[in-house]
């Protein structure tokens, strides 16, 4: 856990998650409305915890369990005496009016899944900008349903399978809706969370340059006079991380960009000239990669490559900490997603954080303390703070390339020979993708060359060289993904570059595999 304590000065919203699928989503809706809002699993809400976080409004998260079962999540009951604005979703309004004393029961022919239209029944100002036609599409998920609201409550929307579709106790400010505002499907949610916010007096101030401003100041509460070390690998989250805390603390900070050699045509190069050029940062340039590619010498096994890669990384960040005389604090570009804490029904209080974006343990390993000061932010934040810190956009927009590098798109055995082509097919790749104005509709592009020597004919000869694949997604987190669409005429045009300007290649080809069942890296 880290000391870092970004926002304490913010209008904050609470969500109280009771295990959805969706919880994320509304917070990513409230922090589009400039809100601060942190989301916490029910089991760690008691009342000194609200106490203690102060919040300005709270909101109840949906959830898979049923409120008439023994033991089903519940928010403590000081929640009701906060005095301050509560909306429920989905579970969440059930659990509100279960509490407060309405009823939810299973009934035959009640349940509803998927798109419902809702009706109005009074006004509210939650729904202002509502109803504009005379109903509303909205996104129903749900098995239980509310039998008879709480005393206080009434009823301000309706759907066919849900009478108390939209409910709200306007003396105590408590609503309570049975769909999900939050998704797509339910086109106009935005504007319930905006008149929601904006009724519990939220002024907006959860702006990108707001957050610079206090995380500079606690970054510099946190590390005092200390050093921090930070392994730089020219992606959106080290990059803004860094300059960041470079702003914070200047010269205190030391970075480490490990090239393993493996990387893309001249991407050390463009990495380290812009932190040197733009910043003028403490930076190292570890330029192990006859290390690197010396233990990989024959090694063919795509998960053995990894821990090779992933081992001497640490040895090589561990001996540059060491020349620099040691620190104190390791920074890591954790987001926000990595760091909720999710819901577990099976045992007790769950605390179950990703740990992937720690390097191999290093900060256990070297005995030092995190400075992590993108773990309020999602990825999008991360990518405004970036502008908001003048990095370029070529940088801010930059396709994820994975830890190993070029060593898990080259298939089986690496040698020198194969990544030298490999670097010069997909530097043509990805040109052709830019030239042609795809580059920011695609998740993530890149060139494989393939263990595999093809028969071709050039002018008059024959040729015998490696064939490569391209790929391309669309994805959203990279947990699924699907190839790009590209026309024939852009794959043809592309084939042909890369086999004219790439000596040793002489057959390309076009990945259309989904993830799943393919993964997006061919390794
Ligand atoms: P896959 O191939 O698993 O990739 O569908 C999903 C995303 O993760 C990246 N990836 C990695 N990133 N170390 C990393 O830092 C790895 O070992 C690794 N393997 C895959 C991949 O580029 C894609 O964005």
């Amino acid at each position: 856990m880290t000391d870092l304590n970004i926002a304490p000065d913010h209008d904050r919203l609470l969500i109280i998650d009771f295990g959805s699928q969706v919880t994320q989503l509304i917070a990513r809706r409230l922090r589009e409305l400039n809100v601060y809002c942190e989301i916490h699993p029910f089991q760690l809400v008691d009342a000194a915890f609200l106490k203690g976080f102060a919040p300005k409004a709270v909101i109840f998260s949906g959830g898979p369990c049923s409120v008439i079962d023994d033991g089903s999540p519940r928010p403590p009951d000081a929640v009701f005496e906060l005095g301050v604005p509560i909306l429920g979703i989905c579970y969440g309004q059930q659990v509100m009016m279960q509490m407060l004393g309405g009823e939810v029961t299973r009934g035959h022919g009640t349940a509803e899944f998927g798109r419902a239209y809702v009706s109005p029944e009074g006004r509210l100002p939650l729904l202002d900008g509502w109803f504009k036609e005379d109903k509303e599409q909205v996104w129903m998920s749900h098995g239980d349903h509310v039998a008879r609201i709480a005393p206080g409550f009434e009823v301000y929307g309706t759907s066919p399978n849900a009478p108390y579709a939209i409910t709200a106790d306007t003396a105590r400010n408590f609503y309570a809706v049975q769909f999900h505002p939050e998704v797509h499907h339910t086109p106009n949610g935005a504007k319930l969370y905006e008149n929601f916010v904006k009724m519990a007096g939220f002024t907006g101030d959860w702006t990108m340059g707001a957050y610079r401003e206090q995380a500079i100041a606690a970054i510099r509460d946190q590390v005092g006079d200390g050093r921090v070390i930070c392994a730089l690998s020219g992606g959106v989250d080290s990059s803004v991380a860094a300059v960041l805390i470079h702003e914070a603390i200047g010269a205190q900070l030391t970075c480490v960009y490990v090239d393993h050699g493996l990387m893309r045509k001249n991407e050390s190069a463009e990495v380290v000239g812009m932190f040197r050029e733009h910043y003028n940062l403490p930076l190292i340039h570890a330029d192990e990669s006859e290390l690197f590619l010396g233990e990989l010498d024959s090694v063919s096994d795509p998960e053995t490559k990894r821990k090779i890669i992933g081992k001497l990384f640490i040895d090589v960040f561990e001996k540059h900490a060491k020349e620099i005389g040691g620190a104190e604090f390791l920074a890591q570009g954790t987001l926000y997603p990595d760091v909720i804490e999710s819901v577990s029904f099976s045992g007790g209080p769950s605390v179950t954080i990703k740990s992937h974006h720690n390097v191999g343990g290093l900060p256990e390993k070297m005995g030092m303390k995190l400075v992590e000061p993108l773990r309020e932010l999602f990825k999008d934040e991360v990518r405004a703070l970036g502008r908001e810190l003048g990095l370029p956009d070529s940088f801010i927009g930059r396709h994820p390339f994975p830890g190993p590098g070029l060593a898990i798109r080259c298939p089986g055995e690496i040698t020198r020979q194969k990544l030298d082509i490999l670097r010069e097919a997909d530097a043509v790749y990805i040109d052709q993708i830019r030239k042609h104005g795809l580059y920011d509709e695609i998740w993530q592009a890149f060139t494989a060359i393939l263990p595999v020597k093809t028969v071709g004919v050039m002018g008059d000869g024959r040729t015998y060289d490696f064939a490569c694949a391209l790929r391309a997604v669309t994805s959203v987190d990279g947990m699924t993904a699907d190839y790009y669409p590209f026309t024939h005429e852009f794959l043809g045009e592309t084939a042909t570059r890369i086999i004219n300007e790439v000596p040793g290649i002489n057959r390309v080809t076009y990945d259309i595999t989904s993830k799943p069942p393919g993964t997006i890296e061919w390794e």
